[in-house]
């Protein structure tokens, strides 16, 4: 089912409509009576599988949200206005289109787009939160031009990236155009399922770097960002395995091997990364090692010791450096850029997520401010900037880290299922070959 809001977007749905069709999809189309003030209904009729539906009241069939709801393998709302979301997250069907998104058991894509200061509103913030941790896919609109020329993050998402995720939602390429209702059920399976087949190694927790036998340089990081990215891989049909440092329950179905330091993470990753199409390397991994380990423990009277440390090799841009076609490569930031002052030459998060995109060769980089309430080490929220190349990106306000991990993997997902490769070498790669 395809559910169209009244925003300016609107006119892209015709696209996105006519594109799900040529992939074999049957659309049922929706339209609220403020869309049709932005695109023609009779558009959306002629090239959908069937006509528009607007109302709970005057189609032929007595209860059109149920019967939409409950016949769809998919529910995707594009574009999703503030109000849409806003009812939908407060369980409120004051029309057939958010009567439907209550009424149906599918999974539901949103594709919200709207102006920049109504994106950044907390309530549209927390209710886009709210449908996450809820399990709704979220497409975040982009970063460009908006009505009346603004510039902002706000605009629809690209409508081949819209069907894309559809289709990674799906767990589907492709398949036969049939009429809804007609399913065996296993679309609700194969929508859990949408990375059913992937094989994806995730790191998660900080290594320790011996001194001696019983000391060790460490840091902060508790590895549950890192295992909530692991779990919500897994729960969409991942195959998992989970490098950690860390002593937590593993995650239903991943499968976790344990060590301790940046050398031996090192070498579970690579041995790992060579059958995986997806590697997250969510661990604080130490930048520095002692370079000299004291065989014995060090003595309180022999003073206090003079460590000497060394660098240690760099997992991620070395799996950048070596990636496979296809194969999608996720690093992490932890900065402190807040306050404002404290960051060199006013550098914001953003800026430091570009630099490390290009500087590991990632696909996608997760930055975090580790200096703000709340965010990173030890809490169960965080706050994220993931940014991507074709400069992709999406702002995830604080939340809990399973919220964020769903942000990460819908990232993920949407990289993996993207028609034409887009992970090619970054410019310092191609300058380098
Ligand atoms: O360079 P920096 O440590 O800030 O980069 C962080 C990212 O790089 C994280 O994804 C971390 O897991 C990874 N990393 C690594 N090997 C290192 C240091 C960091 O893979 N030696």
């Amino acid at each position: 089912m395809l559910g169209v809001s009244g925003g300016i977007a609107a006119y892209k749905a015709v696209e996105i409509c006519r594109r799900l069709v040529d992939a074999g999809a049957w659309v049922s189309p929706v339209m609220t009576n403020a869309a049709t003030r932005f695109v023609g209904q009779t558009t959306l009729s002629a090239l959908a599988s069937e006509p528009v539906r607007r109302s709970l009241w005057d189609e032929p069939e007595p209860i059109p949200h149920t019967r939409l709801g409950q016949g769809a393998d998919l529910v995707i709302v594009a574009p999703a206005t503030a109000r849409v979301i806003g009812a939908y997250a407060a369980g409120i069907s004051s029309d057939l289109l958010t009567a439907t998104l209550l009424a149906t058991r599918a999974p539901v894509l949103l594709c919200p787009a709207m102006h920049t200061e109504m994106w950044e509103h907390p309530a549209v913030r927390e209710n886009v939160a709210t449908l996450r941790r809820r399990g709704v896919h979220v497409v975040e609109p982009a970063a460009g031009r908006l009505a009346g020329g603004d510039l902002g993050t706000g605009r629809l998402a690209d409508p081949a990236d819209i069907v894309a995720a559809a289709a990674g939602i799906l767990g589907l390429e492709r398949r036969p155009g049939r009429p809804p209702g007609s399913g065996s059920g296993l679309a609700g399976v194969a929508g859990l399922a949408g990375l059913a087949g992937v094989v994806a190694v995730v790191t998660a927790g900080g290594t320790r770097e011996p001194l001696d036998p019983v000391r060790y340089i460490g840091n902060r990081s508790s590895g549950k960002q890192g295992y909530a990215v692991a779990a919500e891989l897994a729960r969409r049909g991942a195959s998992v395995q989970l490098i950690s440092t860390v002593s937590r329950p593993a995650p239903p179905g991943v499968a976790v091997t344990a060590v301790e330091t940046a050398a031996q993470m090192g070498v579970a990753v690579r041995e790992a990364a060579g059958s995986a199409q997806v590697v997250v390397m969510a661990a604080a991994v130490a930048d520095f090692r002692p370079k000299a380990v004291a065989p014995e423990k060090i003595k309180k009277q022999d003073g206090p010791p003079e460590v000497v440390l060394e660098p240690t090799p760099d997992i991620l841009a070395g799996l950048g450096r070596a990636r496979r076609p296809g194969q999608v490569i996720v690093g992490f930031a932890a900065e402190t850029v807040a306050p404002s002052a404290a960051a060199p030459l006013g550098r914001t998060l953003r800026d430091y997520a570009r630099a490390k995109l290009d500087s590991k060769g990632a696909d996608l980089i997760v930055a975090n401010d580790v200096a703000a309430p709340g965010v990173g080490f030890a809490h169960d929220t965080n706050a994220v900037l993931i940014v991507g190349r074709g400069g992709f990106e999406a702002d995830i306000a604080l939340t809990n880290k399973d919220v964020v991990a769903a942000a990460v993997v819908d990232a993920i997902a949407a990289l993996i299922n993207r028609p034409t490769p887009v992970n090619r070498p970054t410019q310092e790669e191609q300058e380098q070959s």
